[in-house]
């Protein structure tokens, strides 16, 4: 049997996390595949609450191989805090458990100084990035004047690496007003990280063929979501990375003959973070209401998340950038005690099989559908459901044309209603 991939269909934050740790269970791995800090995914686990952001979420089940891929940017100062906080909290990661390619890039302090102060100088018409360095480290990879992991747990060629690079971005810095950084202060910051860092590093990709050979299953947790992907998101508010399921391969080595699932986590409604078009942004009382019952804050910034409603021309269109095969439909619960909820169906003049390059004149179609009031954090099995969800729930399969397979009903590892084999077996 094929791998399983999984992707966020709208602008990220669609309970990738959650819904990787359920999965878990049934998987040998779960491999990281692109972005880098930037992600914020929420586990919870009995009641705890765990964000990860750069290591896969398949880290609370011992046992798990969790792989950052080659595709990944690692802010090595963030990982290593992750890890520490991980054991502090009783869950120590042994070299057996995780695994970071040695191809993988490095965020280096530079990235970091360059990602705030390209903000700071486009204003506002900045991005709204999260500021840690991401876009400039896939800048650097693909200039070829990238760090990779394999240098810097080699102190000679951490030093060589640095000292060849930092004239030309402290050029960059100094352009745009910042203070130039000391190539002997990095090099003294970042070696112990890389010496700390260096069991857990290695081939990755020779280590999930292995598991391949064996007839393991490998679940590739994808960051972000499908909108915000580098060439098929809405450009230029977009982050740097390729975030469709296409970016599994080439983020971690296995080939694309290799993959037999796509499951796009979708929420109930939608979100995003940052700047940038969205059609079916409500920035009135619906929207306000969205955020307090959703608890829409970002899980990495911190920021407010703008809230609309569930647009089905996009996740249709995630659907084909994807080829999905299933759909996790999340927050459900979010959405009791409306009254009636807009969904859109299309934008105006677009067929459902054709979509705006740019969807700054995007207008939404909306169908109004009737609510429900009854509470759904209990519900454990979708005839549980009250008539009016499930009917939501049929009516997002029919529009996007992809079976919903698993339906989350509260931010819990048991609040899941799970259906399909992928999720059971
Ligand atoms: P990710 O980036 O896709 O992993 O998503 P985030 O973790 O950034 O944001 C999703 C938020 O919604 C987190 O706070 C989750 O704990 C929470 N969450 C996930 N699924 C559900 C759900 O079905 N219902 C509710 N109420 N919260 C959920
Ligand atoms: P997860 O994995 C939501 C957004 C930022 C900004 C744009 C570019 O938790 O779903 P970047 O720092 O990547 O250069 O910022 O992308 N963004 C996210 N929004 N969820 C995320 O990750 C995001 N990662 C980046 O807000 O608009
Ligand atoms: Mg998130």
């Amino acid at each position: 049997m094929g791998h399983v991939v999984i992707v966020g269909a709208q602008w990220g934050d669609e309970g990738k996390g959650k819904v990787v740790d359920v999965l878990s269970r049934h998987v040998d791995a779960v491999v990281r595949f692109q972005g880098g800090n930037n992600a914020g995914h929420t586990l919870v686990v009995n009641g705890e609450k765990v964000v990860l952001h750069l290591l896969p979420s398949g880290v609370l089940r011992p046992g798990c191989l969790c792989v950052i891929g080659n595709g990944v940017v690692v802010d090595p100062a963030v990982l290593l805090e992750e890890i520490d906080a991980l054991a502090a909290s009783g869950r120590q990661l042994t070299p057996k458990e995780l695994r970071i390619s040695s191809r993988s890039q490095v965020i280096m302090p530079y990235h970091l100084a360059l990602d705030r102060l390209r903000e700071a100088a486009l204003g506002d018409q900045r991005i709204g990035t999260t500021c840690r360095g991401i876009g400039p480290c896939y800048e650097d990879k693909v200039a070829r004047r990238g760090v990779r992991m394999v240098d810097l747990v080699s102190p000679d060629r951490l030093a060589a690496r640095v000292h060849q690079l930092l004239p030309e971005k402290n050029g960059a810095i100094q352009a745009l007003g910042g203070e130039p950084l000391d190539a002997d202060a990095i090099v003294e910051a970042y070696r112990p990280l890389g010496q700390r860092l260096a069991p857990f590093v290695g081939d990755a990709a020779v280590e999930l063929h292995r598991l391949h050979r064996r007839g393991r299953q490998i679940l590739f947790e994808g960051a972000q979501g499908t909108f915000l992907d580098i060439d098929h998101g809405t450009y230029p508010y977009v982050t740097s990375s390729t975030t469709l399921a296409g970016g599994a391969c080439a983020g971690s080595g296995m080939g694309p003959t290799h993959i037999g699932e796509v499951v796009g986590i979708v929420k109930a409604y939608t979100t995003r973070v940052g700047a940038g078009v969205f059609p079916t942004e409500d920035v009135g009382e619906g929207g306000e209401t969205l955020r307090a019952k959703g608890g829409e804050f970002g899980a990495t910034t911190g920021r407010a998340r703008r809230c609309g409603w569930f647009d089905a021309a996009l996740v249709r269109q995630a659907a084909r950038l994807n080829g999905l095969t299933r759909l996790a439909l999340t927050k459900l619960d979010v959405l009791s005690g409306m009254e009636w909820i807009p969904v859109c169906v299309g934008y105006e003049g677009y067929a459902d099989d054709d979509f705006p390059a740019t969807l700054d004149d995007a207008i939404p179609v909306y169908e109004q559908m009737a609510g429900w009031t009854d509470d759904l954090t209990g519900c454990r099995s979708i005839s549980e459901l009250p008539e009016n969800a499930l009917r939501y729930v049929k009516r997002v399969e029919e529009l996007v044309g992809v079976p919903v397979e698993l339906v989350s009903v509260g931010p819990g590892r048991q609040e899941t209603i799970v259906q399909g084999d992928l999720f059971t077996r």
